[in-house]
């Protein structure tokens, strides 16, 4: 297939403005978006830059807007844009370091605020602290995040509110309330009890239509609200 790309190109160490750069690919059907933009790199244009590693959904390093979609480009087939027109941006919302490299940092910031790791209380076990399955499908879902940010991304509520701690915090938040092992549970539904928080959600479900490791993200976030109701009963005004 002939494929046209349209790529974001911004260096802020050079460029004054970001600009629209197109290259002309020839791909197979079944070929990903990322193995064009490696082409692209590879005998086009050296200067290009993304993120990749795995090349197979697992890093989540190559977040991008492809044709207005956060996703991952390791995950979409050059068979699914029919028309061979393909414009890929950084992911929104997220400060540009290079071309499709965006600043991960504050994104990972808010997830670190949230303590993700087991927060343990009562002695320690002589072995391993046991978890029942049932007790284990309850994270399931959460538990295969890869910090993408495909999610915030594609947030329509980050639009209008930078402050929002956004669907992969919140993600995350819910991976450690919900884990039968954590003692913390009161503490972090505090810690997500906030106008700003989990209550910044509208259930758009855009988070949910994009994750790349099909999490129910917008789901999981009203599981927190409904934890919350149920821990911090509000007095009626
Ligand atoms: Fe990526 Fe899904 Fe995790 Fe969001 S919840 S960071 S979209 S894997
Ligand atoms: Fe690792 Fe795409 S390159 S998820």
């Amino acid at each position: 297939m002939d494929m046209k790309f349209k790529i974001f190109r911004f260096d802020p160490e050079v460029d004054s403005r970001p600009r629209y750069q197109e290259y002309d690919v020839s791909a197979e059907p079944g070929e990903r978006i990322l193995d064009c933009l490696n082409r692209i790199r590879w005998e086009q244009d050296g200067t290009l830059s993304y993120r990749m590693s795995c090349g197979h959904g697992v890093c989540g390093s190559d977040g991008m807007r492809i044709n207005g979609v956060c996703a991952l480009a390791c995950q979409k087939l050059v068979k699914d844009y029919s028309g061979g027109e393909v414009l890929v941006e950084p992911l929104p919302f997220f400060r540009v370091v290079k071309d499709l490299v965006v600043d991960m940092e504050e994104f990972l910031e808010g997830i670190r605020r949230l303590h993700p790791y087991l927060l343990s209380t009562g002695d320690i076990p002589e072995k391993e602290r046991f978890q029942s399955p049932e007790d284990r499908k309850k994270v399931d879902d959460v538990i295969r995040c890869i910090l993408c940010a495909c999610c915030t991304g594609a947030c329509p509520v980050m639009l209008e509110n930078r402050d929002y701690i956004g669907p992969a915090a919140l993600v995350w938040a819910y991976r450690f309330i919900f884990d039968s092992r954590d003692g913390g549970f009161e503490e972090r539904l505090k810690g997500v009890d906030f106008p700003d928080g989990a209550w910044a959600c509208v259930n758009h479900f855009e988070c949910t239509r994009v994750c790349p490791k099909s999490i129910p993200v917008t789901r999981s976030i009203n599981t927190i609200k409904r934890a919350i109701e149920k821990v911090f009963p509000r007095r009626p005004d």
